[in-house]
């Protein structure tokens, strides 16, 4: 039956980019997928390259799009949300740059979590990335304006001033001077009321990446809106652990044709930075473990306000503060918003 006209919606940016990586593949041999991924896959494991573009193709790209960007998508998305959920009310970027942007999934994810037009510039070395990016963009209105643009990251990057920088999945492909350079101009563009996201990998090297990149944004004067409930130094111990969240990521049949196993999702990990100019609102604390539920309690890991870490244990005898307990999920602000 046809939905009535009145509950008519347009599709979500998200929906928007599933369906385009979706036809992405259309017409390529699935073997032929399959090996461009795993070709893709040997390049980022272990020392990624950091003096030619690794992206050199259309096939590279049509295989990275296909098979990382949903997760790195949705990585970025998450990380947004956390932004917004600590900026003032009716705060939105007016404008984006996105470096080391690629295919464009930080555009996409900025898109999904606030409405409207922006400017938007997304910069890359590799102009298979950008010109992939520039197609896929062609399926949403919203993203029809946005500028790819060909550049190097490096001493001699400069960025033009914007709302809202993002750097997401970048760090790894970058020499230290590189990173160091990358999150001092990123800090720079960043207009008076802006902010600056950079995400990576959950693991312990992405989550060291992005320890340093949060020191560079303290130190250059910005406020850490999310996930730390703090601008304090980290509270882990370095080697000890490191901080990270996950994003669910629905699996497409070359996902599945490349990992094997039918499960209709996975779980990206992650680790992120939000830094804001404007003093974020910040929750009491952050759930930082996936809440384990045992019978009548629920044990939640936390990084708290004061820069410390803590685990708080609510039982059944805390009534509603038990029930969001059990409900709250990593990554989520405790105790929850009333
Ligand atoms: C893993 S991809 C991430 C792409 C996108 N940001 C995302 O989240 O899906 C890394 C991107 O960084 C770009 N990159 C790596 N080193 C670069 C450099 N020195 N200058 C410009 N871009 C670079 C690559 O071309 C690639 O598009």
């Amino acid at each position: 039956m046809n939905a009535p006209l009145s509950s008519y919606s347009p599709a979500s940016p998200a929906d928007t980019l599933r369906a385009a990586l979706a036809g992405l593949l259309d017409g390529l041999p699935p073997t032929q997928a399959a090996r461009a991924v795993e070709r893709l896959i040997a390049s980022y494991r272990g020392t990624t390259p950091t003096d030619a573009p690794i992206l050199r193709d259309r096939a590279d790209v049509a295989a990275y799009a296909a098979y990382r960007m949903p997760a790195t998508f949705e990585a970025v998305r998450s990380a947004l949300g956390a932004l917004a959920d600590a900026a003032p009310e009716g705060w939105a970027p007016g404008s984006q740059v996105d470096v080391g942007g690629g295919t464009g999934a930080a555009v996409w994810a900025v898109a999904d979590t606030w409405a409207g037009e922006r400017d938007v510039t997304v910069l890359d070395w590799a102009e298979p990335a950008l010109a992939l990016g520039r197609e896929l963009a062609g399926s949403c209105d919203r993203l029809a304006s946005v500028r790819w643009q060909r550049s190097r990251i490096g001493a001699a990057l400069t960025i033009e001033s914007a709302d809202l920088v993002t750097v997401s999945y970048v760090l790894k492909e970058l020499t230290a001077d590189d990173r160091r350079a990358v999150v001092d101009a990123a800090a720079a563009a960043a207009s008076p009321d802006g902010a600056v996201v950079v995400v990576e990998p959950g693991t312990p090297d992405g989550y060291e990446r992005i320890i340093e990149a949060r020191r560079r944004l303290t130190d250059a004067g910005f406020h850490i809106a999310a996930p730390c409930p703090h601008s304090a130094a980290c509270p882990i111990e370095p080697g000890t652990d490191w901080c990270h969240f996950s994003a669910r990521v629905s699996r497409s049949s070359l996902h599945r044709q490349v990992k094997g196993g039918s499960l209709a999702y996975e779980d990206e990990k992650f680790s992120y930075v939000a830094a804001t100019r404007f003093a974020p609102e910040r929750p009491a604390a952050r759930i930082t473990r996936r809440p384990q539920i045992r019978k009548g309690q629920a044990l939640l890991d936390l990084c708290e306000a004061e820069g410390a870490l803590g685990r708080e244990t609510v039982t059944k005898r805390h009534g509603p503060l038990y029930r969001a307990a059990r409900d709250a999920d990593w990554g989520d602000a405790w105790p929850p918003a009333p």
